[in-house]
C-alpha cells in the first residue's frame, strides 16, 4: 500500500464511497432543493454546475482533506513562485508568467522574469501588427496572405485549437494553416493552397529538434526556394518559434526572426508563448491580449480562492473521485461549440502527456489508477455516434459539457436547438430511466405486454453517470483563454493530488529511439537483428523486400 492509498483521506474516501453506492443521484437531488445552487461554481466568466456528480457536501470535505494532505495548494504556490515543481527535468512550471499582466514582479535566480517575458510579447505582437498592416511584406513586396504553420504536438494543437475556435475574431485576409504530420500528404495539401510570394513560414518547435516539424520545413524551404530562389528571400518568409537558437540558425532562419521562450515553458503549455504567434497574426494584438488576460483571470482564481470555492481544484477532485473511487476510466470532454471541435484533441495531450504515469514523483510505481482517456467530439455529433456507450454501456465515463448561452452564428431556432440537447444530455444521463419508466412509455404508446416486457430492457437507462455543465456567455478571447487555463489547473491538481510528475513527457520517448534504426533499415531495405520477429516481418514488408499479400 503506498503513502496516499494508505492515509486515512484516502481510505475514508473508499468507505465514503461503499456507503454512498446504494443512493442514487436522483434522491440526492430528491433530498435537497438547494443543491444546483450550492454545487454551482463561478470563476472568470465560467459558470460550472458540479450538482451532476455522485457527490454529496461530505464527499467534498473528504475530497479537500485529499487535497489538504497531498499539499495541493503548497505545490501550487511553489509553482507560482518558479519553484522547481518539474522533478525530473528539475524545471520550473511558468506558464502563467507567460499571462500575468505588466506590472506583475517575478524574479527568478536575480533575473526580472517578466521583463524577458514582455519584451518577447510585444516584439512578436509588434511582428504580428506589421504582417497584418502590410508592414512586412514577402520578398517581392506582396503582402502575407497565408501563414503556414510547421509544428507538432504542443507547437501546433494550442494555435490550431485557438484559431479555430476564435474564427468570427480573424481578419479573413490572412488564413492559417497548420502542418503537423511527418505524413507527406499534409504538406502538400496545404502548398497546393498556397503562393510563395505571399506565405509566411512559422516554424514552431521549443526544442528545434523534433524529426516531424523539420522534415516539414525542410520540405518546405525547399518548395520555397525552387520557386523563389533568391537567398535572401527566406528572411521574409520563414520565422522561427523556438527556445533553441542555435538550431535555429543551423537551420538557416535569420535570428531576427526568432521569436523565443523558456525552457519552464512545457510544450503542451505553450500556445500563451512565441508558440501563438499565429494566432496573434490571424486574430490580431488586441486580442492575443485579450486571450492572455482571460488565463489570468482564472489564474487569479485558481490563486487565491478558497479550495472549497475554487474551480479547478474542484473539478479536479471530481475527477479523482470519479477515477479513483468510482472506477472511470475515460473522460469526455464535450463542447457543444463548433468553434471547439480541436478542444478535445487539444486537451487530449494537456491531460494524457501530463498525467499519463505510472510511476509516483518518487519513481515508485503507483498502486492507483492515474489520468483517465479522455476524448471527444463538438455535440451533437457524438450523441450520433459513441454516447450509446456513454448512456447504456458498462464503463462509468464522466463528461464535461460546454455550452455558449450566445452564438457567434445566430441560424434561425439553432443555437436553441444546441442547447436543449446539452441540457437534455446532462440530465438523461443523471436520471436515467428506470425499468417501470421504460415499460409505462412502452405501454403508453400502445404495444402489447409481451411486446413490453421483450423491449423494456433495453430501454432501461442506468443513469447515475457523473457530468460537469459549464457554461459561458460566448466564445471569446478571454473566454477561451479562461477555459484552457482552468484545464490545465484542473491537470495540475489532480497530478499533485497522484503524487505523479505532470510536467514531464517520458513516454514519448522509447518509439522515437525505435523508430531511428528502422528509418536507416526502410532505406537499405535490410531489417536489422535486434527486432522481434512480428516487426522485422513488417519492416521487410513496409521496405517491399517480401509483397506477400501488398
Ligand atoms: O513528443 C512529445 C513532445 O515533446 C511534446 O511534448 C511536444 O509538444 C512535441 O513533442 C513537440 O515538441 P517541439 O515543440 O520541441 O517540437
Amino acid at each position: 500500500m503506498s503513502e496516499l492509498t494508505g492515509s486515512p483521506a484516502w481510505t475514508a474516501l473508499s468507505a465514503h464511497a461503499a456507503a454512498l453506492a446504494g443512493t442514487s443521484m436522483r434522491d440526492l437531488f430528491a433530498a435537497d432543493p438547494g443543491r444546483a445552487e450550492r454545487m454551482t461554481f463561478r470563476a472568470a466568466g465560467l459558470v460550472a454546475d458540479l450538482s451532476k456528480h455522485k457527490a454529496t457536501g461530505e464527499t467534498l470535505v473528504r475530497l479537500l482533506d485529499l487535497a489538504h494532505v497531498t499539499d495541493v495548494a503548497g505545490w501550487r504556490d511553489r509553482m507560482f513562485a518558479g519553484q522547481k515543481v518539474n522533478g525530473t527535468e528539475r524545471r520550473a512550471v511558468l506558464h502563467t508568467a507567460l499571462r500575468a499582466p505588466p506590472g506583475t514582479k517575478l524574479y527568478i535566480g536575480g533575473e526580472d522574469l517578466m521583463a524577458e517575458v514582455h519584451g518577447v510579447l510585444d516584439r512578436m505582437l509588434d511582428f504580428a501588427a506589421r504582417v497584418r498592416s502590410g508592414a512586412h511584406v514577402g520578398a517581392t513586396g506582396r503582402r502575407i496572405t497565408d501563414v503556414v504553420n510547421i509544428g507538432i504536438g504542443g507547437s501546433d494543437l494550442g494555435p490550431v485549437m485557438v484559431s479555430e475556435a476564435l474564427t468570427p475574431w480573424r481578419d479573413p485576409a490572412i488564413r492559417p494553416h497548420f502542418v503537423s504530420n511527418v505524413d507527406g500528404t499534409h504538406l502538400s495539401e496545404v502548398l497546393r493552397r498556397v503562393d510563395p510570394e505571399t506565405t509566411l513560414f512559422l516554424i514552431a518547435s521549443k526544442t528545434f529538434t523534433t524529426q516531424e516539424t523539420l522534415a516539414n520545413a525542410r520540405s518546405a524551404r525547399d518548395w520555397f526556394a525552387a520557386r523563389i530562389p533568391d537567398p535572401a528571400a527566406v528572411a521574409s518568409h520563414f520565422a522561427a518559434l523556438s527556445t533553441n537558437r542555435e538550431a535555429v540558425i543551423a537551420f538557416g532562419i535569420d535570428p531576427a526572426n526568432m521569436f523565443g521562450f523558456w525552457d519552464w515553458v512545457g510544450g503542451r503549455y505553450s500556445v500563451w508563448s512565441a508558440i501563438g504567434l499565429p494566432v496573434a497574426i490571424t486574430i490580431g494584438p488586441e486580442n492575443f491580449r485579450a486571450f492572455l488576460a482571460g488565463a489570468n483571470a482564472m489564474d487569479r482564481h485558481f490563486r487565491t480562492a478558497p479550495l472549497h470555492e475554487n474551480l479547478p481544484v474542484l473539478m479536479a477532485l471530481l475527477g479523482v473521485w470519479a477515477v479513483n473511487f468510482l472506477g472511470a476510466r475515460a473522460h469526455a470532454v464535450l463542447p457543444y461549440d463548433q468553434s471547439l471541435s480541436r478542444f478535445p484533441a487539444y486537451l487530449q495531450q494537456l491531460d494524457m502527456e501530463s498525467n499519463g504515469k505510472g510511476v509516483d514523483r518518487d519513481g515508485n510505481p503507483v498502486d492507483y489508477a492515474t489520468g483517465p482517456v479522455l476524448f471527444g467530439e463538438p455535440g451533437t455529433n457524438g450523441q450520433h455516434a459513441f454516447y450509446q456507450l456513454i448512456h447504456q454501456g458498462t464503463h462509468l465515463i464522466p463528461c464535461d459539457f460546454l455550452a455558449p448561452v450566445e452564438t457567434q452564428n445566430p441560424l434561425g431556432d439553432h443555437h436553441r436547438l444546441l442547447l436543449s440537447n446539452v441540457l437534455a444530455q446532462a440530465e438523461a444521463l443523471m436520471r436515467g430511466r428506470t425499468r417501470a419508466e421504460a415499460e409505462a412509455e412502452l405501454r403508453a404508446e400502445g404495444l402489447k405486454e409481451a411486446e413490453v416486457a421483450r423491449l423494456a430492457p433495453h430501454k432501461v437507462f442506468p443513469g447515475d453517470r457523473p457530468s460537469t455543465t459549464i457554461l459561458f456567455r460566448r466564445l471569446d478571447p478571454a473566454t477561451l483563454g479562461a477555459l484552457i487555463a482552468l484545464y490545465e489547473h484542473k491537470v495540475f491538481v489532480q497530478g499533485i493530488v497522484w503524487r505523479i510528475n505532470s510536467f514531464d513527457q517520458w513516454g514519448v520517448e522509447l518509439g522515437k529511439q525505435l523508430a531511428r534504426p528502422i528509418l536507416a533499415e526502410l532505406a537499405s531495405g535490410i531489417s536489422g537483428s535486434t527486432h522481434d520477429a512480428s516487426t522485422a516481418a513488417l519492416i521487410r514488408k513496409a521496405a517491399r523486400q517480401d509483397t506477400d499479400g501488398l
